[in-house]
């Protein structure tokens, strides 16, 4: 229910990501409701649409189709902001900038980021054009919360336009120390950028700490506990904002109840069955990306078969690898690179009847997902470098009855919360292959410790209230000019 502002709806909550929170729909599809689209599966959509809902709200975000215009719609009660980009906005803007520049700067540079001016342009007029339709949206005095890396020069184009605004920023993926971030050529920029906000959030205390760095090296800002302070061209201060870590969460409520639903309980046996009742099944589900460490959980895993520690028939990895930004040179590497390595692990190791590696390039809708939490022993989350990495998250609250072990690498977000998986670095080969197969003989009271510890923190930190206490602590934020 928005009030008409000559002609566009003005909102008093807006949310923006790259991405709107709907995916196209064939009709008959899964989740298919007549209209075309279907909500996308994940938390953060779970969190905000009861907001939007409730306090006159509207999601702005790319709808996915390149060159595509379509005009604002709602959906599932949420009224959606479409922000079109043309084939080259999505080839320089988010394959470049965002995918191929920021993404493995963020992440320790796993890959070599690249660096080009004209992606830079592009990602400059993009983020103008999502600022821009904010601009044309916002109620007076409106809240906007702008997620993610894509974005990070909204929060100051939104401050130049419309001092009225509320302004927060949530950075979903891991950023950088300064020694890293020293490489971007635009560094100036994009830290300006996300000083336009009141208050910049992080999965992880880390994370907040290397951006307030930054702000003090490539900005001259002063830094007071989690207050950074940005001076005007005669050092007065002209705007304070707070970074701070809220790590995000999943939807408990959604995945409990999946878990004790006893079609997917069926599901899961079925599975086992499938794979031939093997003693142990071990998981690894991730988009297909070389920040998850894939390759090294495939070199422990196969070194294991090959000392004869694991056997064939005893005990069988499912990785589930969804396709992700399939058009990014890395990607497409690093997806032959994982295919090669499968496919001679199973030409080596299979039998007839048993499979050493069952790999999925697919996705799956969220009840295969919990019924695969449902039928492994072993969950491996193995990557290198991850914001948080919800499917830890999500494998632990599907296990009702606290078996199951997780192993956990520490460069994941998540290991600040789940202290009682069995952490991990996975760059240690022979340390991953130790953790492996301490996670497939761990004694059932052992593991049970573990299992309800970690469940009884997830419980009580849902996304619910990730949303809430950051969207507190903006509201909360309060400007002090006690310098
Ligand atoms: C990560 C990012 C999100 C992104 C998602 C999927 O989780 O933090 O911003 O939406 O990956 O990637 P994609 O490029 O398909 O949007």
């Amino acid at each position: 229910a928005a009030s008409s502002h000559s002609t566009a709806a003005t909102y008093d909550f807006m949310v923006v990501s790259n991405r709107l929170p709907v995916d196209r729909c064939a009709p008959g599809e899964s989740g298919d409701d007549g209209s075309g689209w279907r909500r996308s599966p994940g938390g953060l959509v779970t969190a905000l649409a009861p907001m939007m809902t409730k306090t006159d709200g509207a999601w702005v975000g790319w709808h996915g189709a390149p060159d595509e215009t379509v005009e604002p719609f709602s959906h599932g009660g949420m009224d959606l902001v479409p922000v079109q980009l043309s084939n080259d906005d999505v080839e320089l803007y988010y394959e470049g900038f965002s995918n191929a520049t920021l993404w493995p700067l963020y992440h320790d540079v796993i890959a070599p980021p690249e660096f080009h001016r004209t992606w830079w342009d592009a990602y400059r007029r993009v983020n103008q054009r999502f600022a821009d339709a904010v601009v044309r949206h916002a109620g007076q005095g409106a809240t906007v919360w702008v997620q993610d890396y894509q974005l990070q020069l909204v929060p100051r184009l939104l401050r130049q336009a419309r001092p009225d605004l509320r302004i927060g920023f949530f950075n979903h993926i891991p950023f950088p120390p300064p020694e890293i971030f020293a490489q971007l050529p635009w560094r100036q920029a994009i830290i300006d950028g996300l000083m336009g906000a009141d208050l910049v959030g992080f999965q992880r205390p880390s994370d907040a700490g290397n951006f307030m760095r930054s702000a003090r090296r490539f900005l001259g800002a002063s830094v007071k506990q989690q207050q950074v302070h940005v001076k005007g061209k005669y050092g007065e201060i002209t705007h304070i904002a707070r970074a701070q870590a809220f790590p995000i969460s999943i939807d408990v409520a959604q995945i409990s109840e999946l878990a004790h639903n006893p079609e997917i309980i069926e599901r899961a046996r079925q599975i086992r069955q499938d794979l031939g009742n093997p003693k142990t099944i071990l998981l690894g589900v991730d988009r297909l990306d070389y920040t998850k460490g894939i390759r090294h959980r495939l070199k422990a895993f196969e070194e294991l078969l090959n000392e004869g520690k694991l056997t064939v028939g005893d005990a069988t990895l499912i990785q589930v690898a969804s396709p992700s930004r399939e058009r990014v040179e890395q990607y497409r590497l690093l997806r032959e690179e994982i295919e090669g390595t499968v496919g001679h692990i199973n030409g080596t190791y299979d039998t007839i009847q048993n499979t050493a590696v069952r790999y999925l390039h697919h996705s799956y809708p969220v009840e295969e997902m919990v019924a695969l939490y449902l039928a492994a022993d072993v969950m491996l989350v193995t990557a290198l470098r991850d914001g948080m990495n919800l499917v830890a998250k999500e494998y632990v609250t599907a296990r009702k009855d606290n078996d199951g072990a997780l192993v956990l690498s520490e460069f994941a977000g998540a290991a600040d919360q789940l202290k009682q998986a069995l952490l991990m670095n996975p760059h240690d080969i022979d340390g991953l292959k130790d953790t492996i197969m301490r996670a497939v003989d761990l004694p059932p009271k052992d593991a049970a410790r573990r299992m309800r510890s970690m469940r009884k923190q997830i419980l009580e930190h849902d996304v619910d209230h990730w949303s809430a206490d950051f969207l507190a602590a903006l509201n909360e934020k309060v400007v002090r000019d006690d310098s």
